[in-house]
């Protein structure tokens, strides 16, 4: 429910304060579901920069909303027009377009992604998600929860709420997108069928195609159809301090409409693949206490759901 539609906005307008720290005049960055987009072009008119958005052209077409949005709010969005024309290549672009002028732009990456120390970056300022999740579960339980379910595209809802429980006796899921199939492409699953690699700057496990280069990726919710996840994920994962899940597009589109009809939130189809993996979990183990990162509100998904998935009849 955070104004802009997603956890972005805790990110960007820390990005932007760093910006007027160090004499900046632009924000430049990538957007996939245009959410990250939406929320640096809301912190650099707050904070009164200029703001460049890379998109792919797909995400353009299918996020539409959200790039009026963007236009609105006076940000420059730039389509990205090589190779799938989604999340990877408008980093591409992005990254391309800002090393032409390192002196007044700041790159603000949207995940937890990119050469260090990106990564940390924004980590850290989206661990106001954990800390206030944590306070509120306490308050309204009287204890930590059992397990905690974030989706993972670069990664920075889940590292955000995974953060402040680390330390304690939680289960951490990340919640990966497993699109229409397991072939590559059909998917964006990184973790679970990932390897080592390097790709905008970073060492993690990505996806690969048969050359070692970023292999092209699928999912329903254009910002976690990325082919790796951040250093940080890619770490705890390998030592077993988090825990896979995995949720298709079918399975994000039938807790898209569960959570509209039986909570009253329409969510972002990226956390609906939190919300579905929370589902099927809580059937394996009802007596478990679960906490769900919503990372943002559906939106901007409305009309591409409503187009390509009959809106199903309420069942009370
Ligand atoms: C609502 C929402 N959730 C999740 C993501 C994925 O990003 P991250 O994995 O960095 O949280 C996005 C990206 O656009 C998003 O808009």
């Amino acid at each position: 429910m955070n104004h802009t539609g997603a956890h972005k906005l805790n990110h960007c307008m820390a990005e932007a304060l760093l910006a007027k720290y160090l004499g900046k005049k632009k924000l430049i960055a990538e957007t996939g579901a245009g959410q990250h987009g939406v929320a640096l072009a809301t912190a650099a008119a707050y904070f009164g920069l200029e703001c460049e958005i890379h998109m792919g052209e797909v995400d353009i077409a299918k996020e539409h909303p959200n790039v009026v949005r963007m236009q609105i709010l006076g940000a420059k969005v730039v389509p990205a027009t090589h190779g799938l024309k989604t999340l990877k290549e408008a980093v591409d672009s992005a990254f391309e377009a800002y090393l032409k002028d390192t002196d007044s732009q700041l790159f603000a990456i949207g995940s937890v992604v990119g050469p260090h120390p990106f990564p940390k970056m924004v980590r850290d300022f989206q661990s106001v998600v954990g800390i206030e999740a944590k306070e509120q579960f306490l308050e309204m339980t009287g204890k930590l929860p059992d397990m905690v379910s974030a989706c993972v595209g670069g990664g920075s809802n889940a590292m955000g709420i995974f953060s402040a429980f680390i330390e304690d006796a939680v289960k951490l899921y990340a919640v990966e997108p497993a699109g229409k199939g397991i072939n590559l492409g059909e998917h964006s699953a990184s973790l679970t069928y990932g390897s080592e690699g390097i790709m905008h700057g970073f060492n993690s496990i990505m996806l690969k195609d048969k050359d070692g280069n970023p292999a092209p990726v699928h999912s329903i919710g254009s910002g976690i159809d990325y082919p790796s996840v951040g250093p940080e994920h890619a770490y705890l994962n390998s030592i077993g301090r988090t825990r896979i899940g995995l949720c298709n597009d079918e399975e994000a589109v039938d807790a898209f409409y569960k959570l509209s009809q039986h909570e009253g939130i329409i969510p972002a189809l990226e956390s609906a693949h939190a919300v579905a993996f929370a589902m099927k979990y809580a059937k394996e183990n009802p007596k478990e206490a679960i906490l769900v990162n919503l990372s943002g509100r559906g939106d901007k998904d409305i009309d591409y759901i409503v187009e390509n998935y009959p809106i199903p009849l309420k069942d009370i």
